[in-house]
């Protein structure tokens, strides 16, 4: 069977340090590149593209293999995979000066290569060294600081603005910050991948010209921006662990625009992404008069209105919040039927006449009490026959699972007094108490589910 022309098996093998792979020589950048061209050029139902472990080669990767013909490539780069989709999957010419010919000494290599692996793997093990995805974890912090101070010094916008060329020194005098810092900086973001050397000028790689840079298509600078302030607040983990008392919390009314905007900014571009899954499992039939508590950006109720012209909708929330949300209102043309309202959602009354009322990354804020209390005023507020929507992660009776779900009860450790993420038992005995019928958990693709409850 050959339902494509041309199908590339290509290595992303990664092996322990100390021994040659082709993930370790940047083959993840070649099958971006390749991905693209073929995209491009419109030759994704020609060529088959299938990601690999290793395929012996290993201190020559990157490594691809083409069949039908059985065609072995070495060392292939980014700027090899134009030719090779033109040369090769379009002319049907492989490119010579990539591939390797000589069958027995393929063979023997991949032999010597295996070899090696094993006798490198069982010395590790004898020695008790700790697994590679273990020490990944414990060094994650690694990657993640070089990151969060390029986006923090703003390195991208700074080399697009460059015209994608710039020396360290150029960058390092644009920013006012130390020379060899700096050029230590970008020599890092081109290890992990997101930024491209070439005679000793940096250039963006796709990723940071999509979402990193000032003016890029994706810009999605101002919503990681809040991962700035989650450093700080996950350092005082141990802390909070050993004395239970938060020292990062702080009233979120009290925040100053620093914080304030890049955390609406991330709430936003997840929203953004969500509503239209939200709409559809709640549904708008019915449905005239919505509250949206603790809305954000507004991302949820514009929404909802779009999906449904005769509907209205309220979006609760902060004073510091409100004005950023009744932009993206008016941005939307939707000022007439989304309105927005400044309150307290830990004390305030909710109103009255709700259809829906929308509570969407709102409760893990919150203790089991106060999620009551809120649940208890809500109801409330409904109109005869209204929902209740919930939107949270949704956990294993043991809190141990969804993964993302028990990970994320540390970010509310950490940054709040009460908050946590809760099971389906705990939102369903809430619910009841609070006087709601019907009550259903409805699970979502990503790391969030629903919890629809009606009166
Ligand atoms: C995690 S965000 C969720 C935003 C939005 N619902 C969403 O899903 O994208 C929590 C929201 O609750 C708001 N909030 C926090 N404390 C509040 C309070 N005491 N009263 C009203 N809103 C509050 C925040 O301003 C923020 O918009």
């Amino acid at each position: 069977m050959q339902p494509y022309r041309f199908h590339v098996l290509a290595c992303d093998q990664r092996k322990p340090d100390g021994l040659g792979c082709c993930n370790g020589r940047n083959s993840s950048l070649a099958i971006d590149a390749l991905r693209r061209e073929l995209a491009a050029r419109g030759m994704l139902d020609d060529v088959q593209l299938t990601v690999t472990g290793s395929l012996g080669l290993c201190e020559r990767g990157p490594n691809w293999v083409v069949y039908p013909e059985g065609i072995w490539y070495s060392g292939v780069t980014p700027a090899d995979v134009p030719e090779i989709v033109s040369e090769h999957f379009q002319n049907g010419r492989p490119v010579e000066r990539l591939t390797n010919k000589d069958e027995g000494a393929v063979k023997s290599e991949i032999a010597e290569n295996r070899n090696r692996m094993l006798t490198s793997l069982k010395a590790k093990d004898a020695a008790g060294a700790l697994p590679d995805d273990f020490m990944d974890m414990i060094r994650g912090y690694q990657a993640s600081r070089i990151l969060l101070t390029a986006i923090e010094l703003d390195v991208f916008s700074l080399i697009a603005k460059c015209g994608d060329n710039a020396s360290a020194a150029a960058v390092a005098t644009d920013m006012a910050t130390d020379p060899r810092s700096t050029e230590v900086l970008l020599n890092a973001l081109v290890a992990l991948g997101v930024l491209i050397k070439k005679d000793r000028n940096f250039t963006n790689a796709p990723l940071a010209s999509r979402y990193l840079a000032e003016g890029s298509k994706d810009d999605a600078r101002n919503a990681l921006r809040h991962n700035l302030s989650l450093w700080t607040t996950w350092s005082t983990l141990t802390e909070r662990v050993k004395t239970g008392y938060v020292t990062a919390w702080r009233d979120m009314s009290s925040r100053n625009e620093d914080w304030t905007v890049p955390f609406i900014a991330a709430m936003h571009k997840n929203a953004a992404m969500r509503a239209p899954i939200i709409v559809r499992a709640v549904g708008t039939e019915g449905i005239s008069k919505v509250l949206d508590v603790g809305g954000g950006s507004g991302a949820y109720s514009i929404a909802f209105a779009q999906a449904n012209p005769k509907l209205c909708a309220e979006i609760f929330d902060l004073a510091t919040v409100v004005p950023i949300a009744a932009k993206h209102i008016a941005n939307a043309g939707l000022s007439d039927r989304v309105t927005v309202r400044v309150g307290d959602l830990r004390r305030d009354a909710l109103g009255s006449g709700h259809d829906l009322i929308l509570l969407s990354a709102i409760c893990h804020m919150l203790g089991p009490d106060e999620n009551l209390d809120l649940l208890r005023r809500a109801r409330a507020a409904l109109a005869p026959g209204g929902r209740i929507a919930i939107q949270d992660h949704v956990m294993s009776e043991d809190g141990t699972a969804p993964r993302a779900g028990a990970l994320f009860a540390i970010n509310m450790l950490v940054g709040t007094r009460n908050g946590s993420t809760f099971t389906n038992s705990q939102y369903r005995d809430w619910l009841i108490s609070a006087g709601l019928k019907n009550v259903q958990h409805v699970t979502l693709p990503g790391p969030n589910d629903l919890m629809l409850a009606s009166l």
